[in-house]
């Protein structure tokens, strides 16, 4: 969910809500599957509030406005209890106060209990609800919005971000977080809150970091943090360096085609700066010394989605140059497991946003048991790096569609750099084949053009294809991986039923799905490549065209041997086997995009998801 808060001078006027409508307009990736403010006015708290897109909100508070204000919050929702409703929607009033919470109140259902006892009523199903009952009993005690913050927060387990407005105290919005983010702006006269910098961003670049467990007052001139001991904290301040205009569309239709255009830059930007002149990598800011990083025995990856699938090219590569064993695992399987970490495995921590809870829980687990995490995230500042040993990031700018695209490939960049400075530093039986996969690596951005320059032709097959419902993906070896994003990629965006599968696992099982017609795409390696992985693949085509599917292959430039057995052949210029990814998924993506688009279907925002999962 995203989180704004605002405090302005004394006299009311609309800014407060102005702020607050938006901020929200920029933190929508987080959540939008409902929408809503509360202000203070001089007449005391309003609150308006609606189930599905901000525009939804915006447009009630057109044909009713608020009154003038001298503060505001504001919540655009993923649902977690209670599914998206105008009720369900935050802010959650209850007598004088209102709240709204980005998080899972994990014993909210005997705190609920409790309060049904004392005679308390709910209206929604939600568990943030609880927090407003009890934050406001607390406030008839305390007469104090930060006491009564401080008394509640003690009795909630789980993670949350909670923001709070009483009528009774005019100028002042309190916020309190645990494992969840929140970031204060500091205005002239005003200051801000939101869950990150991109709530205020084009109104102030100073902002100041909160700590886990700590509560934050907020008035027109005073910011004051103190821990949830009620001790004073501090917090360290930074400068924003996002530049709010990145994220515009510039002239296409959807963020996710603008992202996928921008690819090529995302993997130069990745690549910059990073070897030397003799082809050296460099990665000065991995801050972990390097004896550590030679005695490393075994190398764990940890992300969800789509930065999952990078982690799983990351293996293929990181395995072959620098023998040493990679595991990849969802983050969200690896914490509840009894994981076999010590002091010599390198935790590799992937994530776009560096604020998916299951990721970072997954990171703290890690740290505790003695590991160094290395994460490779795309968001400078954000939590997931702040709480690894070192970070590598990675150069894709904003990333606004819900579905990754660019930050995938960045990402993809960022684990061959990684293995490539391992190889380095620690020896390498391929002396001249690392040699030459860094300049082929410099040369990866020019084809990531040639493809998408092909974007127009993969349309055309997308808008044939868009009633279909549902789609086949095979790969072998880092094919795989290219599969299953492109099968999640369709699942995401689409709507269709979308599997990606080990072409050699088809005889296993799978192949039985293959009916008169069913559409397949599969990645087919370079026939340059290593044994007979390029024929064992093409024989694949072979077995399910032969029992009716319809094959849609991705192949090298120049792959003949594919011609009699494909319906279409969607090409991308040869590349070393290890580096195929890079290019071999565009194609998928742009596929994707197309047919989500000719289904008239919302490619940014897609129905249930959210670009930022800070929940559990
Ligand atoms: C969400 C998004 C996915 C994304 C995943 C991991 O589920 O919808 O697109 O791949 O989170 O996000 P991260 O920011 O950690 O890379």
């Amino acid at each position: 969910c995203g989180i704004v808060g605002y405090v302005g001078p004394e006299t009311p006027s609309q800014r407060p809500l102005e702020v607050v409508l938006e901020g929200l307009g920029r933190l929508e990736y987080r959540g939008y599957d409902s929408a809503g403010v509360a202000v203070l006015t001089q007449d005391g708290l309003a609150v308006a509030k609606r189930a599905g897109k901000l525009t939804n909100l915006l447009g009630d508070l057109a044909a009713h406005p608020l009154p003038p204000a001298t503060a505001a919050i504001g919540h655009t929702r993923w649902a977690t209890h209670g599914g998206p409703s105008d009720v369900n929607a935050h802010p959650h009033r209850v007598g004088d106060i209102a709240v709204i919470h980005n998080g899972i109140i994990e014993n909210f259902a005997g705190l609920k209990n409790e309060l049904l006892a004392e005679g308390a009523e709910f209206l929604s199903e939600t568990d943030t609800e609880v927090v407003a009952h009890l934050l406001e009993r607390a406030w008839r005690s305390e007469g104090d919005l930060t006491a009564a913050m401080l008394s509640v927060v003690g009795r909630l387990e789980g993670a949350f971000t909670l923001l709070a407005l009483h009528a009774g105290q005019p100028g002042v919005v309190v916020g309190a977080r645990r494992n969840s983010p929140l970031v204060v702006g500091l205005g002239e006269r005003e200051n801000f809150l939101g869950s990150d910098v991109a709530a205020f961003v084009s109104a102030t670049r100073r902002a100041l970091e909160l700590g886990q467990d700590q509560v934050v007052t907020i008035t027109a001139d005073s910011v004051d943090v103190v821990g949830f001991d009620g001790e004073p904290a501090t917090a360290r301040e930074f400068t924003v360096d996002w530049d709010a205009s990145a994220a515009v569309k510039g002239g296409y239709d959807s963020f996710m085609r603008k992202e996928i255009h921008e690819q090529p830059t995302a993997v130069a930007d990745t690549l910059r700066g990073r070897f030397d002149t003799r082809g050296q990598l460099m990665l000065d800011e991995l801050r972990i010394p390097e004896a550590e990083l030679r005695s490393i025995d075994k190398i764990i990856v940890i992300a969800c989605g789509t930065a999952a699938y990078s982690g799983h090219v990351a293996k293929y590569a990181i395995e072959h140059w620098c023998r040493i064993p990679v595991e990849v695992e969802l983050a969200h399987e690896f914490r509840y497991r009894d994981p076999i970490v010590g002091p010599r495995t390198l935790v590799v921590a992937i994530s776009q946003s560096g604020e998916t809870m299951d990721t970072l829980m997954a990171v703290r687990h890690a740290r505790e048991q003695g590991a160094r995490v290395l994460a490779i995230c795309n968001t400078h500042g954000s939590t997931i790096p702040r709480e690894s040993d070192a970070v590598l990031y990675t150069h894709a700018g904003p990333e606004v569609a819900v579905a990754s695209t660019k930050a995938f490939l960045a990402q993809v960049a960022a684990c061959y750099l990684l293995g490539l400075f391992l190889a380095q530093l620690r020896g390498t039986k391929f002396p001249d084949e690392l040699r030459e996969t860094v300049a082929a690596l410099q040369a990866l951005p020019d084809k990531i053009q040639r493809v998408i320059d092909t974007e127009p032709e993969i349309e055309e097959v997308a808008r044939a294809l868009a009633d279909e419902e549902s789609f086949l993906f095979l790969g072998r070896h880092v094919g795989y991986p290219v599969a299953l994003e492109g099968a999640l990629k369709l699942k995401e965006i689409a709507y269709i039923h979308a599997e990606g599968f080990a072409a050699g696992e088809l005889k296993h099982g799978p192949i039985a799905l293959i009916e008169e017609g069913q559409p397949v795409f599969v990645v087919v390696p370079s026939p340059r490549g290593r044994d007979s992985l390029h024929s064992k693949v093409v024989s694949n085509i072979q077995e399910v065209r032969a029992r009716g599917a319809r094959t849609l292959v991705i192949a090298e430039e120049g792959d003949d041997d594919v011609v009699p057995f494909a319906d279409v052949i969607f090409r991308v210029p040869q590349t070393p086997v290890l580096l195929a990814p890079l290019v071999s998924v565009v194609p998928l993506q742009i596929f994707a995009c197309a047919l989500a688009t000719a289904k008239g279907l919302d490619v940014d925002q897609p129905r249930n998801l959210a670009k930022s999962v800070t929940v559990e």
